[in-house]
């Protein structure tokens, strides 16, 4: 397998590329149909957000692949630096196609940022989730992250990053 790719199942986890833009944009537009408070409010403005988090996050833009389409993706910055935390890896968005969560594409996603976080040293995985987004904060909360303050509408949550189950 080439470098910089992992195979879960059924899925390839992979660099996020340019090209990956257009359907990216679809993607979020539907994993937030119905937060719509906290996700984009068009696809243009996803389209301006999925560039930012691509240029911000680099290697740690990760889109899961299946059937040969993006039907997942990850940003994630491993030297985020947080006033209260330190330097932290900061998950700044995760989304899954509706019709493939629930089957570990999301969890799979996250073990891959765990990996780039370890990577660079990082010990803490931190992100905001909307307050409403109860859906949200449940998986985290399943798994691992804990809650930690809020500023508004936005929780902050994390937790250790784990250590690698091969190692
Ligand atoms: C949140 C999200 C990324 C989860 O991705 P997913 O691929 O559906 O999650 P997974 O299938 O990897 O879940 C893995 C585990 O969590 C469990 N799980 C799934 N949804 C859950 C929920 N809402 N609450 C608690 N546990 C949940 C699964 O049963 C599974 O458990 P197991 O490993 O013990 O079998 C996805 O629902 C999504 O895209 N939501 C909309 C966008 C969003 O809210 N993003 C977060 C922004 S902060």
């Amino acid at each position: 397998m080439p470098e910089g790719r992992a195979s879960t199942g059924t899925i390839t986890i992979r660099p996020g590329t340019l090209e990956d833009i257009p359907a990216l944009v679809g993607l979020l537009m539907q994993a937030y149909r119905g937060l719509e408070e906290y996700g984009e409010e068009s696809p243009k403005e996803a389209k301006h957000y999925l560039k930012w988090l691509r240029r911000t996050c680099k290697e740690g833009f990760l889109v899961a692949e299946a059937e040969g389409r993006p039907v997942g993706f990850i940003a994630a910055c491993p030297d985020w630096k947080d006033w209260e935390l330190g330097v932290v890896l900061e998950i700044h968005e995760i989304a899954v196609a509706p019709d493939w969560q629930g089957k570990g594409v999301g969890k799979a996603l996250l073990e891959e940022v765990y990996a780039l976080g370890r990577a660079h040293g990082m010990s803490l995985a931190a992100l905001w989730v909307g307050e409403g987004n109860r859906k949200a904060r449940r998986w985290y909360t399943k798994l691992g992250f804990k809650e930690i303050g809020r500023w508004g509408d936005w929780i902050r949550m994390f937790r250790p990053i784990p250590a690698a189950k091969d190692e």
